[in-house]
């Protein structure tokens, strides 16, 4: 037999106790939940996966949202468990779970560590009353901090999210509320600038004047600082986005960032799995309701399973990878893509972004620059036009 095929499985729970303005992930208000129905359903539609993907090293399990912090402890033990029994586990597993930093949730971050997860995930999105009531966020300051304290106390580790690039958020303010993030001692931290997702109440309300989002001069200022606070505290990005003590970034989403197979349970969850014939892009049924009863017909709410054909593989391989301050070594891209970055790219197009200063291209592989990453959808436009 050869050697197991490293896997990571993302399993998506898609409720929340409110929906937030910004926000236009899977998730959904639901007045009751049937708890033992959700994780049989998850279970099931877990089965049917790992009948398909036989031999495979589960290196990283997230649960993902939605608010999974929602969900009943046992449900996320289970499907652990269930994990643990279709396949073999990597030594240094790592298991993630979103959270949201409510007082409730934080009472039950102890049933989640003895459930099996090691690494907690927790939205603070601010640190200022003022911006998480404009966020619609359940919770204030005073909670969002008590909850990362509590759980770098109980999780072996730990990461938060903060939404910056706020409306009239100066560079001055953010700096402030960024010191203090770091000043908290995570050993991860995910910053994220807010964008304006079509169909959301952001949405409307921008368009109709409510409120304005920095623009881009000032947003650019704002990324700047920010990787200019983290290097300097010893958390560099390693990602657009994310920034970590070398050796605590996220296992999981470097799978995704570097091509690697990721299996998708659970409504709207998505996949990318390398079998025998092809790499397939698979889909569950975004609707709960609809989810369900997929699952209950047919052991599955899968909606698409299609095989990527080899240009638009590369395509998102580059799209992905770029993202990555080291970008995309040889060996990763050969072994997603199957190609050479040679074979594959348009040489007056590379030469010109690598004369721009966007890109680097050398024996370890190809990278976005400083200025690269700031322009990262022009640079991969320019690219792959
Ligand atoms: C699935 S959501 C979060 C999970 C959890 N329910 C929570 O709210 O903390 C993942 C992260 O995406 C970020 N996010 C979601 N919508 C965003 C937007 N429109 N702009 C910027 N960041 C956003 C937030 O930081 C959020 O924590
Ligand atoms: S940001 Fe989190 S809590 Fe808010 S609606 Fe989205 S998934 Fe739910």
């Amino acid at each position: 037999m050869t050697a197991p095929r490293d896997l990571a499985v993302y399993i998506h729970w898609p409720f929340c106790l409110s929906k937030c303005p910004y926000c236009d992930f899977n998730s959904h208000v639901a007045e009751t939940v049937d708890h033992s129905h959700w994780r049989d359903a998850l279970l099931a539609e877990l089965s049917h996966y790992a009948a398909q993907l036989p031999n495979r090293n589960i290196v990283s399990i997230f649960f993902g949202g939605g608010t999974p912090s929602l969900m009943a402890p046992a449900t996320s033990a289970a499907l652990i468990d269930a994990v643990a029994g279709h396949w073999s586990l990597a030594d240094h597993v790592e298991i993630t779970l979103e959270a949201n930093p409510t007082s409730v949730e934080a009472g039950r971050f102890r049933d989640f560590r003895a459930a099996g997860i090691n690494r907690l995930s927790i939205g603070v999105q601010a640190l200022d009353d003022a911006a998480l009531g404009f966020l619609g966020r359940g919770h204030d300051r005073t909670q969002a901090i008590e909850a990362v304290r509590l759980a770098g106390s109980i999780f072996p580790r730990t990461s938060f999210d903060l939404i910056y690039a706020r409306p009239e958020q100066t560079v001055e303010a953010w700096t402030k509320e960024l010191s203090e993030a770091l000043a908290m001692g995570p050993e991860h931290l995910s910053l994220y600038q807010l964008t304006i997702e079509r169909g959301t109440p952001f949405y409307a309300a921008h368009r109709r004047g409510d409120f304005q989002i920095p623009a881009e001069d000032l947003g650019g200022a704002l990324y700047e600082v920010t990787q200019e606070l983290c290097e300097k505290r010893g958390l560099p990005a390693y990602e657009i986005s994310n920034h970590a003590r070398p050796g605590s970034e996220c296992r999981h989403n470097l799978v995704y960032w570097t091509g690697g197979d990721y299996v998708g349970i659970g409504p709207g969850a998505h996949g990318r799995l390398s079998m025998a014939e092809a790499i397939f892009a698979t889909e569950q049924i975004p609707g709960p309701a609809g989810w369900l009863d997929a699952v209950a017909a047919k052991g599955h709410g899968t909606r698409k399973f299609e095989a990527l054909d080899a240009a638009t593989r590369v395509e998102e391989i580059l799209m992905m990878g770029l993202r990555l301050r080291d970008g995309l070594t040889r060996d990763a891209f050969q072994l997603a893509a199957a190609h050479e970055f040679e074979d594959v790219l348009e040489p007056r197009r590379l030469r010109r972004l690598i004369d721009a200063n966007y890109l680097e291209i050398d024996a370890r592989g190809l990278r976005a620059t400083g200025d690269g990453l700031i322009r990262l959808n022009a640079v991969l436009a320019a690219l792959l036009a």
